[in-house]
């Protein structure tokens, strides 16, 4: 067996209501003075309030950096390091979606390093521990709340970049399902399908390991068994629960492996034309999947089955390929029917897109190797 390496230093804990323990977990961490960082959208429904009235009712100072955008700049970075400096914070609560909970990361970094956010960009770069971060997450898709990964805009040369270091791992995952609850349906089939797609391309890529196909196929049967039903029916608690522990048990599994095709393209097509990060995904998964199947049928075959098909007298390679239908079914039953073009994507952006793409570290670990040619056939595909 090839050697590999597994590392999480992130403590999780989950329960319904978990959210109240947040006093308790702060103390834990030696943290007294706390940045909260979220976005206007949690703020607007009040879990900003929520969180400073149960620090507050805990006698901990807490100041508020809110205004994290969707897809974050490296200025909101900066603005909240500014806020949790001029504060003396000595620990960070992120809570949000992925935006928010990236944002929080880095500028617990920030509080501690020095220079700017950027200099940090690549894998292992960030030299010094960050102020703890209690990372919340309010949807059930990125993983941000235990990945090495701050994926940030630079909006001036509209492109994504990422900070990725075990130093950015946050310090405790809060996951509380009620805090889900009120997600809209589209956004629910949208994080779920980002999920879907970490624990697929982790588990069919080349840098798999046992541990990490271990999580994969868990998250997979969760995302099976629930994200039809979280989309659904929102008050689904259950569901709810199965989807954020899914999520999270994603990103045990990628964060060891990195990913493939799909977030190969995710980044310049969120980047160039704004589609959002899990619709994004949900556009291409199939298509790579079609790409992909044949380069590691076992596996494949293991996904049509954990999605509900019937494999049972099939060759492996039958069975692999009813893996693509199954997600394409998935895909529509969550109401996902987008396609490139509605975000302005077009033939003749294809050069750009996929010359940025092929520079992704997720190329590499895919299962097969494409060449520029497939990859616009890919795009293409998935164009109208
Ligand atoms: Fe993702």
């Amino acid at each position: 067996m090839r050697a590999f390496s597994y590392h999480i230093p992130t403590q999780i804990e989950f329960g319904n209501g978990a959210i109240a323990r947040l006093p308790e977990f702060v103390k834990a961490l030696g943290g007294s003075r706390v940045l909260v960082v979220g976005d206007p959208g949690v703020q607007r429904v009040g879990l900003i309030d929520r969180v400073q009235a149960i620090l507050t009712g805990a006698s901990i100072f807490n100041a508020v950096y809110a205004d994290v955008e969707s897809d974050p700049a490296t200025r909101s970075v900066d603005e909240g390091t500014v806020h949790g400096k001029a504060n003396g914070c000595d620990l960070v609560v992120g809570i949000g979606g992925g935006s928010a909970l990236d944002t929080a990361k880095a500028i617990g970094l920030m509080l501690v390093n020095d220079g700017n956010i950027k200099d940090y960009v690549g894998i292992g770069k960030v030299p010094r521990a960050g102020a703890p971060v209690i990372a919340v997450p309010t949807t059930a898709g990125t993983g941000s709340e235990l990945t090495i990964w701050s994926v940030l805009s630079d909006k001036v040369a509209k492109a994504k970049i990422s900070v990725g270091s075990a130093l950015n791992c946050p310090a405790i995952a809060l996951l509380d399902p009620e805090l889900t609850l009120s997600l809209p349906p589209q956004i629910t089939a949208a994080t779920g399908m980002d999920a879907l797609t970490h624990a697929l391309e982790s588990y069919v890529n080349t840098a798999t390991q046992p541990i990490s196909e271990a999580m994969s196929d868990q998250a997979m049967t969760l995302i099976a068994r629930s994200l039809s039903k979280a989309v659904a029916d929102g008050s689904d608690v259950e569901a709810r629960g199965d989807m954020l522990l899914a999520s999270t048990i994603a990103a045990m599994a990628f964060n060891s492996t990195r990913l493939g095709l799909v977030h190969a393209f995710a980044m310049p097509l969120g980047a160039k034309f704004g589609i959002p990060h899990g619709l994004v995904n949900a556009i291409m998964l199939p298509e790579v999947m079609r790409f992909n199947h044949l380069a590691n049928p076992r596996k494949f075959a293991r996904i049509a089955e954990i999605f509900g098909e019937k494999t049972a007298g099939l060759s492996v390679e039958e069975a692999a390929a009813l893996s693509v239908s199954a997600i394409e079914k998935l895909k529509l039953d969550v109401g996902i029917t987008a396609k490139l073009s509605n975000f302005g994507v077009t033939e003749g952006r294809f050069d750009e897109i996929v010359d940025e793409a092929m520079l992704s570290g997720n190329v590499p670990v895919n299962p097969r190797q494409p060449t520029n040619d497939d990859m616009k056939a890919l795009l293409r595909a998935e164009l109208v």
